[in-house]
């Protein structure tokens, strides 16, 4: 199974996981200090800026595009509870 690598900016954290896991369960279970609410994409709590490997990211859904257009963030800015990763990436996290 192939696998890919996030590194968490914050803790300078470096994880492998395999190909389509959800980035909430690989930070739940690294302990990456990304603080998680709703887990469901409605309170931005896990707000993140992707650094690099943003096309790694799983696409963006309506909703999660929805709740991001309403708080005017950058295009590189997603939802760590809505992100499958599909390749190498790196994340800084942002909260609220
Ligand atoms: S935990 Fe609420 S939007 Fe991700």
């Amino acid at each position: 199974m192939s696998t890919a690598t996030v590194h968490f900016l914050l803790e300078d954290l470096l994880v492998q996981a395999p190909i389509g896991t959800s980035l909430q369960a690989i930070a739940d279970t690294s302990g990456a200090d990304i603080t998680f609410g709703c887990r469901n994409g409605s309170c931005g709590t896990c707000r993140i800026r992707v650094t690099k490997g943003l096309d790694n990211c799983s696409e963006m859904n309506t909703e999660e595009r929805d709740f991001l257009k309403g708080l005017e963030v950058g295009s590189d800015e997603r939802l760590a509870c809505r992100v499958n990763v599909m390749g190498d990436i790196e994340v800084d996290y942002l909260g609220l």
